[in-house]
């Protein structure tokens, strides 16, 4: 961790897209075309400022131990990853979606615990433990539509935007577990031994968040 440098994790795809008119606005913008480089580690305007370039479940791990400063990551991930040793300073109000239980139109309650399929095994498991259900959850890291179709499981967990992923595999949303966007997260040391640099940052960020 240097002590007068910022590195930020950032996931390729709608996350970063939406993160860079932030990040502009706040006086940051990358020297290379995310599009275009293959690069990892991407220098920006700020010669003190580096955006790096992670999968979107690991933002939390890179932030956590330290390697990573701050990061952006949806709340699904957060909720998902659960751990401490981050901040969760600011609601960045992007790449908004929902977490929802869906299932076929005419879902069958089988008897038994009910299977769900879904990449959110720890959020289901409390959202529905919270209601005193036990489920049986199957983990799936993607495509979580076909389970209910080929009889994997009775319900998903996945995030749902326009609907148009569930209508086209014929699922419908049955409950709202929460709503989603993505947030700015910092690692807890950073924030005090980096807090002269970190703290404008997040100021400026929410100055164009509330814009
Ligand atoms: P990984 O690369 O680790 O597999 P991913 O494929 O889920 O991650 P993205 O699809 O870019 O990566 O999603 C990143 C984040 O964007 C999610 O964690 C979620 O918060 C949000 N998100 C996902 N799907 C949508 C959507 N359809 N509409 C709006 N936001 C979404
Ligand atoms: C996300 C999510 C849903 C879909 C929902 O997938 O996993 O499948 O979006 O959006 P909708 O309600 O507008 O159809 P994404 O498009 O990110 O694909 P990926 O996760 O497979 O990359």
């Amino acid at each position: 961790m240097m002590k007068n440098t910022l590195t930020i994790a950032v996931s390729k795809g709608r996350i970063l897209e939406e993160c860079l008119p932030l990040l502009e606005q706040a006086g940051i913008r990358l020297l290379e075309d995310p599009g275009k480089t293959r690069k990892l580690i991407l220098e920006t305007s700020r010669a003190d400022l580096k955006i790096i370039i992670v999968r979107a479940t690991d933002v939390p791990t890179y932030v956590a131990y330290g390697a990573a400063d701050l990061g952006v990551a949806g709340k699904d991930v957060l909720l998902e990853y659960g751990g401490d040793g981050l901040y969760e300073p600011l609601d960045l109000g992007i790449a908004r979606c929902r977490m929802m239980l869906a299932g076929p139109a005419q879902a069958t309650n089988g008897h038994g615990r009910l299977r769900i399929a879904t990449k959110y095994v720890n959020t289901t498991r409390r959202y529905f433990a919270d209601q005193g259900k036990q489920v049986e959850l199957i983990k799936l890291y993607g495509s979580m539509e076909l389970a209910p179709l080929l009889g994997l499981a009775d319900r998903i967990v996945d995030l749902v935007d326009t609907g148009k992923t569930l209508k086209e595999n014929g699922l419908t949303p049955l409950e709202l577990i929460t709503d989603i966007s993505s947030r700015l997260i910092v690692n807890k040391a950073a924030m005090k031994m980096k807090h002269g640099i970190i703290k404008p940052l997040i100021d400026d960020l929410a100055r164009t968040v509330a814009r």
